[in-house]
């Protein structure tokens, strides 16, 4: 065996900690990457969902108050949006770091198929989020037109993108070069790719395929299924750098939610039985306005059991319809209403009502402690 002289010891010892040093630098470039983006937020990072018509001013500002990052859902109108945007900064008038910030922090979500391009730039006349969030082009080659004109509008902003597939991941890095990709699992709740991984095989797959391609700079945010420390840590596990929940925040005291909404989503247990992916949500009210590539997960309603039964989707609509226009707007807690009730198979796991500080403190020191507990085991 060949023997290793003393020079040669030095110079494997230094190159051994050059190495070293040349990782750590890399590793703390890419893992401050999110928090120089958001630098009031806390690791790990916490996000609520855009939810549309259920994620508020007030909602993102309490989440971004607890060190996580709030988002308002997309809205149609866009003065309605600059009522909430509204709401979220005067929020912050008391948290002298917040209020000095050179951006809202806050992001903001946008549903590009459903809205014109020329619609939305003026808003960042009058407000310069965080983070603009993107879900559902009607193509994604939009992006290619969106990302740049937003980046114009607001080059403070960073860009966020959710998408649900390798493919799909690959092809907008490269088109749109995202500051953020936000991958969603099929687990989620609301809308999401019709067909879809669990964030198990989607964020591994994602990782391993942006770093072949030179795109293992845009860091990762995960969704679906995520709803307590446990989930975090997973998710970071799994090489995301962050979290964004959606069903859990539905049970927190900020979010706009029907009473009996919320009612329906404690009741929920055994999210894998009691959600379905369906497009059939999206008929309830007439035809499908989303695009091919979606559908949505919900709890399961009368009105899927009803077709499944072979009730045609016209009396379905019918029935559906006429619940709507009641009080209850067509929920019901049993799995017994006809309106859609958007929720992931995590919803098992939501118990009670929460402000939406304490989640996202609950669920960050939990996931801190997981891990912890997590490393031990394998000591
Ligand atoms: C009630 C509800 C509404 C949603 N609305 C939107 C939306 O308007 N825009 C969007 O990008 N995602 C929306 N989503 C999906 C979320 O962005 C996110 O992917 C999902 O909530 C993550 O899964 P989870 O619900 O299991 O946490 C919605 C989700 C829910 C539950």
């Amino acid at each position: 065996m060949a023997r290793i002289s003393t020079e040669n010891f030095h110079q494997i010892k230094l190159g051994l900690v050059w190495v070293f040093n040349i990782s750590w630098i890399w590793f703390w470039s890419a893992m401050s990457t999110l928090k120089e983006q958001l630098p009031w937020t806390l690791s790990p990072l916490i996000v609520n969902a855009p939810m549309a018509g259920f994620a508020g001013g007030k909602l993102a500002s309490a989440v971004t108050l607890a060190g996580g990052l709030g988002m308002i859902g997309s809205l149609r109108s866009m003065d309605d949006l600059r009522k909430e945007l509204g709401i979220a900064a005067e929020a912050f008038k008391d948290s002298p770091g917040l209020s000095a910030s050179r951006v809202l922090p806050v992001g903001v979500g946008f549903l590009p198929f459903v809205l014109k391009l020329e619609d939305v730039l003026p808003v960042f006349d009058d407000y310069k989020p965080a983070v603009i969030w993107l879900f559902v082009p009607k193509d994604l080659d939009d992006y290619a037109e969106w990302v740049p004109a937003i980046r114009k509008a607001s080059p403070e902003s960073k860009i966020w993108i959710q998408l649900g597939s390798v493919a799909a991941a690959l092809h907008v890095a490269r088109i749109a070069r995202p500051d953020v990709l936000c991958l969603q699992g099929a687990d989620a709740g609301g809308h999401g790719f019709e067909k879809g991984a669990s964030i198990v095989s989607l964020l591994p797959e994602v990782t391993d395929t942006l770093a072949a391609e030179g795109f293992s700079h845009i860091p990762l945010v995960a969704s679906g299924g995520i709803v307590d420390g446990r989930g975090v840590a997973a998710a970071l596990t799994l090489g995301a750098e962050g979290v964004v929940m959606g069903t859990r925040f539905l049970a927190s005291k900020e979010v706009n939610v029907h009473p009996v909404y919320q009612a329906a989503v404690l009741e929920a247990q055994d999210g894998g039985q009691v959600t379905t992916r369906s497009k059939l949500f999206d008929q309830l009210r007439g035809p499908n306005i989303w695009p091919e590539l979606y559908d949505g997960r919900g709890l399961v309603a009368q009105s899927h059991k009803d077709f499944a039964n072979g009730m045609s989707l016209e009396e379905i609509q019918k029935l559906h319809n006429e619940a709507a226009a009641g009080e209850d707007k067509g929920y019901n807690t049993g799995l017994q209403g006809r309106a859609a009730i958007w929720a992931g198979t995590g919803v098992g796991l939501v118990k009670e009502v929460q402000s939406a500080g304490e989640i996202v403190q609950e669920v960050r020191e939990g996931a801190k402690d997981v891990m912890a507990r997590t490393a031990a085991r394998l000591k």
